[in-house]
């Protein structure tokens, strides 16, 4: 794992921004893997700047977003199909018909998780993963477990991922399950970039760096992935030794 520690989520977000258009340049029909969250909004912000500037053109990529929640509409404001389009999708020429979700309200979850996972497999596999870490590890949803899940999947979230979110769902009961990339299927990404800032987040960070690798702390196992950076804020590596 490559580890980058810069000033700011701005610094980080130029980085990572600047990595995304650099690959879609070199190949326009690039495979993204994207997230949502606050950590990826910087990156979105470069990457739209960017795309204004008349650097970079998105109109041939396709995208996979890791993870949806369950029961929610994709039409509502708080579904992570809603969160792309507001924070990245409207603002650039990308095709939405090459925008790839996990569908939450599917009848039959085992065949959505299928068929997502093929379509990724179809496409090529993803170029680049964009990823956040959340405070107990998590990668995408995948929580705490006894085991490594590889491909996609229902869960249940975990309650500080609840707390996490609950700022999202002011009026409303937050939805308790998610579809989300195994890690597996996040290990598969050719190359994967990560950030994390913030002290909330120092205590993962340094599992997930320096720790053993076990699915108690999901994001452990991007040790084993041979195409990881990591980046972070001062205070997100502040207990790295
Ligand atoms: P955050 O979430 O970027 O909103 O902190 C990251 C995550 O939970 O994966």
């Amino acid at each position: 794992m490559k580890v980058i520690t810069l000033n700011d989520e701005v610094a980080i977000g130029q980085a990572i921004g600047d990595r995304f258009c650099t690959l879609v340049q070199e190949n326009p029909a690039a495979v993204l893997g994207l997230a949502t969250g606050a950590s990826p909004l910087p990156t979105y912000c470069r990457m739209i700047a960017r795309f204004h500037a008349g650097e970079v053109s998105f109109a041939k990529v396709h995208t996979f977003n890791l993870d949806e929640y369950c029961d929610l509409p994709a039409t509502h404001p708080q579904s992570y199909r809603s969160f792309m389009q507001a924070q990245l999708f409207s603002q650039l020429n990308i095709d939405l018909q090459n925008t790839h979700f996990l569908d939450g309200n599917a009848a039959d979850e085992v065949a959505e998780c299928l068929r997502f996972d093929a379509l990724i497999e179809q496409l090529g596999g993803v170029d680049l993963q964009l990823l956040g870490i959340g405070r107990n590890g998590h990668i995408g949803f995948n929580e705490p477990a006894d085991a490594f899940t590889l491909g996609s999947f229902k869960v249940q979230l975990a309650p500080s991922t609840l707390e996490a979110n609950s700022m999202y769902f002011v009026d409303e009961r937050m939805p308790t399950h998610a579809m989300t990339m195994g890690v597996g299927a996040i290990l598969r990404a050719k190359e994967i970039v990560l950030v994390a800032t913030g002290a909330a987040k120092a205590e993962a960070v340094k599992a997930m760096i320096q720790g053993k690798i076990t699915p108690q702390l999901p994001a452990s196992a991007l040790q084993n992935h041979p195409n990881v950076t990591v980046y972070l804020d001062p205070a997100a590596a502040s207990l790295l030794q």
